[in-house]
């Protein structure tokens, strides 16, 4: 393929030509990409465009909308819900799925979306993202609510755009993850980055360290000896990242390595995680293992779990393999009671932990 002339269509044609329902699926994610330059458009009219800022009403979740969550909302539902390629929709904005007015045709897909993640980055100029998930809908007819609940490994097709610098949309329909940028001028996506392969090694992670007392001691042990660098038990320094946009995080890794965790905290016992499975953990964690790297809980990988809400939330651990094996391994040895002390410094903290538990 010679790079700056494969448009997104094109690909998507050449990609999909021998997958059952694959002309379907390219139609469907052109679409998605027609969603996301409105929304790139959007967002890149800053002040100007007067989306910013916030409204009156919270969404499902409990968070303020923004003006920009609700308008990426209705840009991509508007965009994929009348060519017969959808049977339904799932949005992070609506707490029910979305029923397709009755005029559509229903199609064999069912899309799953977060319109505008890290969204409280907007009025800060700070890049946002959408996210994506395609399923195939189970049976014919409606889709109701238990259709969307399947594990992450069914999707037929994920990705996200990020808007930044540049609008870039990232995708894998099962066959590698590659990146595709916005070209403005003339309006199509070039593919810019194919086969996107993740280091397995890094030094650099990314967390939000305001919530460190919530943390688990695996999550604790890990940080702290990234944070001891050349002269702790890893001996290297490491670099630390926090945008609040997991969507420009992920982009980051899937560029030049790293790991980003928003792992389970003890902040609030109904939350046993900060980021939505269906519509960030999926779609995401099947771009990270498309591109070698892979995603967890710290305890089983994420396209595994079988959801049981549409908005539940799940711990998410991902990035450079080695990285996320040694915290995946961090977590095995504190529930088995096997941390090596001479490995931790914090080995004395989760003896003290422990301790607090049993009282
Ligand atoms: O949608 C969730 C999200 O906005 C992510 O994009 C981001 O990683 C995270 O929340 C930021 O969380 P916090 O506000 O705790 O930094
Ligand atoms: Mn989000």
């Amino acid at each position: 393929m010679h790079l700056g002339r494969t448009t997104l269509s094109k690909f998507l044609i050449q990609q999909l030509r021998d997958i059952d329902g694959g002309s379907d699926l390219g139609a469907l994610l052109v679409d998605v990409a027609a969603a996301v330059k409105t929304i790139a458009a959007m967002t890149a009219k800053g002040a100007l465009g007067g989306f910013l800022g916030e409204l009156d009403n919270l969404n499902i979740q409990g968070e303020t909308q923004k003006k920009l969550d609700v308008l990426a909302n209705e840009t991509m539902i508007r965009s994929c819900e009348w060519g017969g390629l959808v049977a339904g929709m799932v949005s992070e904005e609506l707490e029910a799925p979305y029923v397709l007015p009755s005029e559509f045709e229903r199609g064999r897909y069912l899309l799953v979306f977060d319109p505008l993640d890290g969204s409280s980055n907007t009025d800060v100029n700070v890049s946002v993202g959408s996210i994506f998930s395609v399923l195939v809908h189970p049976r014919p007819g409606s889709p109701s609510e238990h259709d969307y609940l399947q594990p992450g490994h069914r999707q037929v097709a994920a990705g996200y755009a990020i808007y930044g610098p540049a609008t870039m949309l990232v995708l894998t329909v099962g066959k590698g993850t590659h990146g595709f940028t916005l070209d403005r001028e003339i309006g199509n996506f070039i593919l810019t980055h194919p086969n996107l392969a993740i280091p397995a090694r890094s030094s650099e992670f990314a967390i939000n360290a305001s919530n460190a007392r919530f943390w688990e001691p695996p999550v604790q042990r890990y940080v702290t000896e990234c944070q001891a660098g050349l002269a702790g038990v890893r001996e290297r320094d490491f670099n630390m990242r926090w945008i609040a946009s997991m969507v420009a995080e992920v982009h980051r890794i899937l560029m030049r390595g790293g790991v980003f965790m928003y792992p389970r905290d003890t902040r609030d016992a109904s939350r046993p995680g900060r980021l939505r499975l269906l519509y960030e953990a999926n779609p995401i964690s099947l771009l990270i293992e498309q591109a070698g790297g892979r995603s967890t809980t710290g305890r089983e990988r994420i396209l595994e779990l079988a959801p049981d809400a549409l908005h539940q939330r799940v711990p998410v651990i991902l990035g450079s393999r080695e990285e996320v094996e040694r915290i995946e391994r961090y977590h095995a040895d504190f529930d088995a009671g096997t941390d090596r002390p001479f490995e931790s410094p914090l080995f004395h903290e989760r003896s003290l932990f422990r301790a607090e538990l049993t009282v």
